[in-house]
């Protein structure tokens, strides 16, 4: 069974991939591609999902959501995603028009539209977006199938010595999340850090020899560069966001454990934090299924796959 999904993100290169691998794997069916104001604001990472379809060859209805989180001040991410916020490749031009309606909205009609069950939800950015499709649409909640998110961690963060970026970004907004009755995956750093793209890897999918395998390569290559300037990974970038669609095309791509997840909303030092109760300390029910070890090799050979079979796809693609 192909799971249907609705892809929230803000492009961002692990994004980039994310969409590819959604769009280029038959275990998943893309069905939107909406956009939330976090690696850059909102009209830069719009910008950058319409690129990533054109070169891609996606034709799904992409909409732009959320200008900024819930609450507190927008943060970005220049350091790790240049100021275009996906900076390396050049972008081409957008080949889809944006859809007219705001991304809540196509949230909304996508999951109301079909059987109840039958969508997840692949936030790859802040939870604004969720949280106010939640706000302003109830329902949803018990329709979606599950919310699989990168997000959190139950280690160390990478924006503070406690908070992953997505989180820290728009505390509120996963708080929601994370407290709502809906099934919740938290793909975090301590799963996602394992999921670099290593010299080996760029060789195989510049292999491919197509205009979006030389497209991924420099993606790759400058989120490479700032990663190992910025956090000191030499080995090749952590393309966080990629691991959630992976995971929906194969569970087995990584293996989960049950935990009670809240985000620390009032701490001096910690905002942002998703305090992960493994152990059933806080007494209170598990809510999410927390990712823990993956499986490398499966994870890249599905998106070198998606890559060939996106790039056979797209017009002269494959040299
Ligand atoms: C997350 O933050 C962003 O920079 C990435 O796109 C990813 O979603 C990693 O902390
Ligand atoms: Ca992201």
């Amino acid at each position: 069974m192909t799971e249907r999904i609705v892809l929230d993100c803000d492009p961002g290169h692990d994004d980039a991939l994310a969409m590819i691998l959604a769009a280029g794997d038959p275990r998943v069916e893309l069905l939107a591609v909406t956009t939330c104001a976090g690696n850059q604001t909102l009209p830069k990472v719009t910008r950058n999902a319409l690129a990533v379809c054109a070169v891609a060859g996606i034709e799904v209805p992409v909409a732009a959501g959320a200008v900024g989180p819930l609450v507190r001040p927008q943060m970005v991410a220049p350091e790790i995603h240049g100021e275009s916020g996906l900076d390396g490749p050049v972008l081409p031009e957008a080949t889809l028009e944006l859809d007219p309606r705001h991304a809540v909205d196509v949230i909304i009609d996508v999951v109301m539209a079909a059987e109840p069950g039958t969508v997840t939800l692949v936030p790859t950015g802040p939870l604004t977006n969720i949280a106010l499709a939640m706000r302003k649409e109830p329902a949803i909640v018990e329709r979606v199938k599950r919310v699989v998110l990168m997000g959190g961690s139950y280690t160390r963060g990478n924006k503070t010595p406690t908070a992953e970026f997505n989180i820290a970004a728009d505390p509120e907004a996963a708080s929601a999340v994370f407290s709502a009755p809906w099934p919740v995956t938290m793909v975090g750093l301590d799963l996602t850090h394992q999921a670099t793209a290593d010299a080996d890897v760029v060789a195989r999918i510049e292999a491919i020899g197509s205009p979006l395998s030389s497209f991924v390569v420099d993606v790759l290559e400058f989120f490479g560069s700032t990663y190992r300037e910025q956090q000191g990974f030499t080995d090749g970038p952590p393309v966080h966001d990629l691991c959630c669609v992976a995971w929906l095309c194969d569970p087995e791509v990584f293996t989960t454990q049950e935990a009670f997840v809240a985000v620390e909303l009032t701490g001096t030092w910690t905002n942002g934090m998703t305090v992960t109760d493994f152990a059933g300390l806080f007494g209170r029910p598990n809510n999410t299924d927390v990712a823990i070890t993956l499986d490398k090799p499966r994870l890249w050979d599905m998106t070198v796959d998606a890559i060939a079979s996106l790039s056979a796809r797209t017009e002269g693609a494959v040299r």
